[in-house]
């Protein structure tokens, strides 16, 4: 019998973080329920100033609740909230998260996900996340985790109970370069990453972008190349460290155009340069200056 995403964490790290994921996992059943009936925008913004969907506000409270429920997380910081929501004092987890990962792209029903890190104690640098996943709400629904053991991705089965199972384990950026997908304006991209970008269909590269972080990261973890967004759009905590401790784990890398993205340190709203993917591409586009 295939093995289910429980079991697999159990495994590698113990019950809590098990327990913890398997929640997490689970909780898209219930926001793919919710997805069609949740078109639109609230009333408010976040503190990064974005308008705030209905569907960003509605997964951001039932996520939180779902953490909050496990009794395992101390506190939880979100793109979508101003203040952190407390959970259980000394429950071992504080986590990070994006709840829905590209909610531009819910208007033109095109794929979005969810990004979570976990920490210990409090949140540190990308290197001390003892868990990272991200959650893909396309034609079918899959998960993908690392804790600090491999990169593995369960897909929920389509039929009958709630179940995650095993679908690709010990996943591995592919060594030849496939996609490539850059974020922003041309405009605002240093002269010598322009030539760099330029530069990549010559070595035998598609054009891949979504729009959506955790789609088009997907897509480099399974084709191979690079995902980059050079201005200082994206979130630190909540969007690049994550996908930065996968890439690491599945032989990539991840950098902000100068340093690992792993090592920065910085404020947890703070927002980054990405640069995501294969090693060798990630050194070349730190060597540019
Ligand atoms: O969360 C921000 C985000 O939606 C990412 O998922 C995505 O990579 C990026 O913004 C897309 O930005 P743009 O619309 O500028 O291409
Ligand atoms: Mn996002």
């Amino acid at each position: 019998m295939a093995e289910e995403l429980f079991d697999h964490v159990e495994g590698a790290a113990g019950d809590g973080l098990a327990r913890l994921l398997n929640a997490i996992a689970n909780a898209s059943i219930q926001i793919r329920i919710e997805m069609p009936h949740l078109m639109g925008f609230s009333d408010g913004s976040n503190k990064y100033g974005e308008q705030i969907l209905k569907l960003d506000e509605w997964t951001n409270k039932f996520l939180c609740d779902t953490l909050v429920e496990t009794g395992l997380v101390r506190r939880i910081y979100s793109e979508e909230l101003n203040a952190p929501v407390e959970g259980i004092p000394d429950a071992p987890y504080v986590v990070c998260i994006d709840p829905l990962d590209g909610s531009s792209n819910v208007k033109t029903n095109n794929t979005c996900g969810t990004i979570v890190g976990v920490y210990e104690k409090e949140v540190g640098k990308g290197s001390e996340q003892v868990a990272a996943l991200y959650k893909l709400y396309g034609p079918v629904t899959t998960v993908t985790y690392s804790v600090g053991k491999g990169v593995h991705e369960f897909i929920k089965q389509r039929k009958g109970e709630v179940k995650f199972v095993l679908s690709k384990e010990n996943m591995r950026l592919p060594e030849k370069a496939g996609v490539y997908g850059v974020g922003g304006k041309r405009e605002e991209w240093p002269p010598k990453l322009r030539e760099f970008v330029d530069s990549l269909e010559g070595r035998g590269m598609k054009l891949r972008y979504s729009g959506t972080l955790v789609a088009d990261f997907n897509q480099v973890l399974h084709y191979g190349g690079l995902f980059a967004y050079p201005k200082a759009k994206l979130r630190l905590a909540y969007e690049a460290k994550p996908l930065a401790f996968l890439a690491k784990e599945a032989g990539g890398k991840a950098s902000n155009g100068f340093k690992d993205i792993l090592e920065v340190e910085d404020d947890v709203d703070a927002r980054t340069p990405l640069f995501l993917g294969n090693g060798k591409l990630i050194e070349e586009i730190e060597k540019l200056k």
